[in-house]
């Protein structure tokens, strides 16, 4: 682990992604705090269960995430780990479910880097997403425009804030065993396992591990996209 990593700032805590981050800090003895939304009961069974801390926020709205991040003490780690997609086709997606996969999706994150790069200390960003553009697959548009969005933040605020020895990286994810993949439709998912090296989908906590580490221990990897998808 790099030195003196003590506390985490996580987005999304609550999600299927999210709480096994949360689970494999416990495990490392890292503090996280953690935002929510919706689901406040599991938020709050989350902090008792780990001792983490837990923050309501709608990412949607920039002015409260801001905020809630001004209002943070400094951190070592930040994960950005929330996300909303929704199986929808071209002709299915307004501009409001446009915009608002944009601002849950990419917004805070860009957020979250500003807010790091302001403080100007050592810090690791891990912006958890679902596409390294390796392949090319059939996703929802407005969500696939969101997760390609993420690779090319990371890229140009690695270069701006390299310097300041703060790394900022990319997971992007294949299907796992729930979470924002239950949108998928069987067939989908069929197709997904079928063309998989490894036949089947990830698992939350295989996720998190990767995360993890890339949070805790990487000290040379800057700007890329880490594909952590059974090989797709
Ligand atoms: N699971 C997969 O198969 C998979 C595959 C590829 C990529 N990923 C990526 O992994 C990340 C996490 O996905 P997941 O599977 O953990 O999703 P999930 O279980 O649906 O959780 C989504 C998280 O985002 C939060 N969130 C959604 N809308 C929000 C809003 N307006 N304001 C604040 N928080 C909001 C939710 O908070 P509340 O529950 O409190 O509302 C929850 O913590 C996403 O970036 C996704 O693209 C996942």
């Amino acid at each position: 682990m790099q030195p003196d990593v003590k506390r985490a700032f996580v987005f999304g805590g609550t999600g299927t992604v999210g709480s096994a981050i949360l689970r494999e800090l416990a495990r490392r003895s890292v503090h996280a705090t953690f935002t929510y939304h919706r689901s406040e009961g599991k938020a709050k069974m989350l902090a008792t269960e780990l001792g983490h801390t837990a923050v309501h926020v709608d990412l949607a709205d920039a002015a409260a995430t801001t905020a809630l991040l001004d209002a943070q003490p400094v951190t070592d780690v930040v994960i950005h780990a929330a996300g909303v997609s929704g199986g929808l086709a071209l002709p299915e997606i307004d501009v409001a479910t446009w915009q608002h996969a944009m601002a849950v999706n990419v917004q805070s994150a860009f957020l979250a880097c500003r807010w790091v790069a302001a403080r100007a200390r050592r810090c690791d960003v891990v912006l958890v997403g679902g596409l390294d553009r390796a392949q090319s697959l059939p996703l929802p548009p407005h969500f696939a425009a969101s997760q390609g969005a993420l690779s090319a933040l990371a890229m140009a605020v690695a270069h701006e804030v390299g310097p300041h020895d703060i790394r900022v990286n990319v997971v992007a994810l294949g299907p796992l065993e729930g979470g924002i993949s239950r949108g998928l439709t069987a067939r989908r998912r069929k197709d997904y396992e079928t063309f998989s090296a490894l036949r089947r989908p990830g698992t939350p906590d295989e996720a998190a591990k990767v995360i993890t580490w890339l949070a805790l221990e990487n000290s040379f990897i800057q700007g890329k996209v880490i594909a952590v998808n059974g090989g797709i």
